[in-house]
């Protein structure tokens, strides 16, 4: 069977593209919807070109609502039957109740070296702890924030000359090859165990 992936975005959606256009082929899952809570956010448009159905959830006409946001958020993702959902850079924490709906299916990437510098400004607190390295982590989300088991990383050396800006630049690279491998292997491992039957 083919698995179902649909990818939460808020911003430019350069994960996002490198997801889509790794399922293809033989590879186990395809993709079918790409959400994001921001009207007009780039990678809309980048999805729509790769031929995937899109569709917005504004969290701001919630009013802080976030179960009710949720809620149309998961009702968009049973409409279009996912069986995996990726988070690439979705700028909401989720909660809970969501998350848990999502268990041992939803995975997030994230940039840094984690459980080092869980939440934002990753590339500017690495510089400014003077590691020598840094990177990014694809993980399993659970309720607490970018704490799930970490299923693949890929380091990045930290020049001396590096800002936050250059140092993220150089991560993303690496975050367009990391995110697509470690979908690739989840799929094929929930494709064998046979247990793709939610939500
Ligand atoms: C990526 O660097 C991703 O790791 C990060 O946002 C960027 C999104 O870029 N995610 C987070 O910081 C999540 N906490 P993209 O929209 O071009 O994929």
């Amino acid at each position: 069977m083919t698995l179902r992936v649909a990818i939460l975005i808020s911003g430019g959606g350069s994960n996002m593209e490198a997801l889509v256009r790794s399922m293809q082929g033989d590879h186990p899952a395809r993709p079918v919807l790409v959400l994001s809570n921001v009207p007009g956010a780039g990678g809309l448009a980048r999805a729509r070109a790769l031929g995937v159905r899109t569709a917005t959830v504004d969290h701001r006409a919630f009013g802080g609502d976030r179960t009710a946001f949720e809620a149309e958020l998961q009702r968009h993702l049973e409409r279009a039957r996912a069986h995996i959902l990726c988070t690439a850079g979705f700028m909401r924490i989720l909660t809970p109740g969501f998350v848990d709906r999502w268990a041992g299916r939803m995975l997030n990437i994230h940039p840094s070296l984690l459980p080092r510098y869980r939440g934002l400004d990753t590339h500017a607190r690495a510089i400014a702890a003077g590691d020598a390295e840094a990177g990014c982590s694809v993980h399993l989300v659970t309720a607490e924030l970018d704490a799930g088991p970490v299923l693949g990383q890929a380091r990045v050396a930290i020049r001396p000359d590096d800002t936050p800006e250059s140092l993220a630049a150089r991560v993303l690279g690496h975050e367009h090859r990391l995110y697509p491998r470690v979908l690739r292997e989840f799929s094929e491992r929930l494709a064998r165990e046979g247990a793709a039957g939610r939500p």
